[in-house]
């Protein structure tokens, strides 16, 4: 029993119960995001009284979600807001405060913030904009922040970024102002923008989806993507991370970290900014570099991180790999009930390196005794539109005994006939009795289909067109192919680092921020290459 000193409120907005600090708080750890995700107590500065500002919905979520710490709202002008007594500053507070999520406007956001310092706030969410992002007098207001935060050793995450959350049963914290509550499951999301969080978790929602831990990072000031993947790669609640990058900020530990996260988890990333506009959007929305795009790719490449090049791409492989064991090899069958998809599926996992299985004598021979006369028993499986639903289930059923076959992709094009929620039980109960990966598609049926939902929510991901199951299955085929990979060695060459400086340097000096091949050709002889050397011809026009 936990000493009367220690116990702390538990708020569920509508009644307050007595527990301790040890039930509210997991297994004490020195990870520095533990005051970011599993606060005790939360202070919101700037909890407005007006339904539709910023710091009122944050303040409604964590009520509405049942926030299991103590709550205070902060604000000078209110006695209290959303029914809890309001405080006037956070110094006035009588308990100690482990997360600040300040909503304040950007001039009394540094006053509020050195208040929060001086409490002993450990955590601060910085909601407000107006800093690095506008230019101008915004960046030296970073840094002030920034420093403030060293000053009192507080971990920020923000600020100009959307808030954080924890579904964690002993923490259940929505601190964001999104409209959506994600439902609670097995991914985290690190974003550099909280728009498309919002949006994703939106869409997440819908297609039943859930989240373990979400993190909007907005500037990254002070937390980076870095130290979320550092956290999240050993989390317990964490099966898969998704990312939204727009810039590394640190590539040589982007790459370390990730490259141990990607061995115990999959990381799927989508990395904005592809082309040089893109790129300097990037710039403009946070404040800072974007960077090449072949220098991420070649990144991703080398940690394992599996790069989708859309949010919905995104979601496809999310749900390959929250629902799906990985295949053990390349070798996969397709069932459909029509020619035209299975071809499509069929040219998109050639595309992405897969292999269509070919079927052993038996399998063969079982297909052949009870296929519809006008079938195609060859891989892909054809059943046409006579094949009954007992014909589909004997198919995949045959299809995943083969020993041939390491995963499968069931296509059906819904007949008006047939009721497609039987279609889709027959799919996910057969899948059940196999080890081996099944996605489906259902032909154009959207995620609020009987079908969809049936295949969903029994563990068989479905997906709208052939091509996007086809490619959500060869990113789990890379994973499992990446995780077999021999480590290798990391070698080490004699770099002149002074004759890189050099190069670039003198390519800054003449106001370039990009290299120009002859320049990079000097590179690699700094760093031990052999590169022939390059000149520009006599006469040569700048640019040409
Ligand atoms: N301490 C605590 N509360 C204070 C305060 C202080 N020192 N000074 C003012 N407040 C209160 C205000 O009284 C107000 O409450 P009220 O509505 O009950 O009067 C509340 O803080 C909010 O202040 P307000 O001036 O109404 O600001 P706002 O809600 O219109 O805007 C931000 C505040 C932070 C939302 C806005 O400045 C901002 O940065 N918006 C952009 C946010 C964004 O896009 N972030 C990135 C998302 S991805």
């Amino acid at each position: 029993m936990a000493p009367l000193s220690s116990a702390i409120t538990r708020n569920t907005g509508r009644r307050t119960t007595f527990i301790t600090r040890a039930e509210v708080r997991p297994a004490m750890t020195t990870d520095p995001l533990d005051a970011i995700f599993s606060p005790s107590s939360i202070a919101i500065v700037g909890a407005s009284r007006s339904r539709g500002k910023i710091g009122y919905e944050i303040l409604h979520n964590l009520i509405l979600n049942d926030y299991q710490g103590t709550i205070y709202p902060v604000n000078p002008k209110a006695r209290s807001v959303h029914g809890i007594p309001a405080y006037p500053s956070v110094l006035s507070m009588p308990g100690p405060v482990d997360l600040a999520i300040i909503t304040v406007p950007v001039d009394v956001a540094l006053a509020v913030v050195e208040e929060c310092g001086r409490k002993g706030v450990r955590g601060l969410v910085v909601i407000t904009a107006g800093f690095r992002g506008v230019g101008g007098a915004g960046i030296g207001l970073e840094e002030r922040l920034l420093a403030l935060c060293r000053e009192y050793g507080m971990t920020m995450v923000g600020p100009n970024c959307m808030g954080v959350i924890n579904t964690s049963p002993d923490i259940q914290m929505d601190a964001t102002f999104a409209p959506t509550p994600p439902l609670r499951g097995g991914i985290s999301l690190v974003t550099q923008s909280g728009a498309l969080g919002v949006a994703i978790l939106d869409h997440a929602k819908s297609l039943g989806v859930g989240f373990a831990k979400f993190c909007s990072l907005g500037n990254k000031a002070q937390v980076s993507l870095n130290d979320v993947l550092a956290a999240w790669k050993g989390d317990p609640e964490t099966k898969i991370i998704l990312a939204y990058i727009e810039n590394f900020g640190n590539p040589k530990n982007f790459v370390r970290i990730a490259r141990d996260a990607t061995k115990r988890k999959p990381v799927i990333a989508m990395k904005s900014g592809r082309s040089e506009a893109g790129g300097r959007a990037a710039m403009s929305h946070t404040g800072s570099l974007g960077g090449s795009d072949l220098a991420a790719e070649a990144v991703f490449n080398q940690t394992g991180v599996l790069r989708a090049n859309s949010i919905e791409e995104l979601f496809d492989y999310a749900m390959a790999f929250n629902l799906q064991p990985l295949p053990k090899g390349p070798r996969v069958a397709v069932v459909s009930d029509a020619g035209g998809p299975a071809i499509m599926c069929v040219d998109e996992l050639s595309a992405q390196g897969l292999t269509m299985a070919e079927f052993t004598r038996a399998t063969e021979e079982a297909l052949r005794a009870w296929a519809p006369a006008e079938a195609s028993i060859q891989n892909p499986i054809d059943l046409t539109p006579q094949g009954t639903i007992e014909d589909y289930r004997k198919a995949l059923d045959a299809v995943l005994s083969d020993p041939n076959v390491d995963a499968a992709i069931a296509i059906y094009v819904p007949p008006v006939r047939v009721d497609e929620a039987e279609v889709a039980r027959v799919v996910w109960q057969t899948a059940k009795r196999h080890r081996k990966p099944v996605l489906c598609n259902f032909l154009g049926r959207s995620e609020a289909s009987a079908g969809f939902i049936e295949l969903v929510s029994h563990g068989v991901p479905s997906y709208l067109f052939p091509e996007s199951a086809a490619r959500a299955l060869a990113a789990m085929h890379r994973h499992a192919e990446y995780l077999k990979r021999e480590e290798g060695k990391v070698h080490t060459f004699k770099v002149d680092r002074s004759r890189a400086q050099e190069v670039v340097d003198a390519a800054r000096a003449t106001g370039r921020t990009r290299l120009t091949e002859i320049d990079a050709a000097r590179g690699p002889g700094a760093y031990g290459g052999h590169v022939v050397e390059s000149r520009a011809p006599a006469g040569a026009h700048r640019g040409a």
